[in-house]
């Protein structure tokens, strides 16, 4: 079985991604790996529980829109994230939150789970005016040994978006 690795933060670029990998797994019959990492940057300060969290439950939210609820199957794990099945073909989706570098970790786990293509959103959460390409998806192309695909997606972001953690702003998210 191979597997398709699909990055996400939380901007609605998730959504774009998230979207495109779902559509890939199930047509290819592949494995799925949804990661977010919680940066170690000291300008970025979190609260690495509550960002746990938000991760969590951003992954749940993401996979029950993009695969109908009555074909998953929740497996039982231990730790952060979750494991889920999907359909007859057995489709592996696992939830992935790890805390570091962003590239580098997003790098690594594209070895350890031997990816076959990486799935990083064109931009995210930062979102400054004109760049085609974020840094972290720039520097992920550049660095991966993998096929890195940068899924573009409609442009939701405005002076009121605050990302999809904002239970108010999902439902005005259109795939
Ligand atoms: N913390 C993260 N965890 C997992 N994937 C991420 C993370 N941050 C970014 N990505 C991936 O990279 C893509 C592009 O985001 P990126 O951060 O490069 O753009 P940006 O936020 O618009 O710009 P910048 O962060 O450089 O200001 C996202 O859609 C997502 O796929
Ligand atoms: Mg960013």
């Amino acid at each position: 079985m191979r597997t398709i690795l699909a990055a996400v933060d939380q901007s609605h670029h998730a959504h774009d991604v998230m979207s495109r990998a779902a559509e890939l797994a199930v047509v290819l019959r592949n494995d799925l790996v949804v990661l977010s990492v919680i940066s170690s940057d000291p300008m970025k300060q979190f609260n690495i529980v509550e960002e746990q969290n938000r991760f969590a439950s951003l992954h749940r939210e993401l996979i029950f829109k993009h695969f109908p609820e009555n074909s998953l199957a929740v497996e039982p794990h231990s730790g952060t994230g979750g494991v889920y099945k999907y359909g007859t073909a057995g489709v592996r989706i696992q939830s992935r939150i790890l805390s570091g570098n962003v590239v580098d970790k997003i790098c690594e786990c594209a070895d350890e789970v031997n990816a076959d293509i990486v799935l990083v959103g064109s931009r995210g959460l930062g979102n400054i005016g004109s760049l085609v390409l974020g840094s972290v998806s720039e520097r992920v192309v550049h660095k991966c040994t993998r096929s890195v695909l940068v899924v573009k997606g409609q442009r939701l972001e405005g002076p009121d978006w605050t990302g999809l953690s904002n239970p108010q702003k999902t439902g005005t998210v259109k795939i």
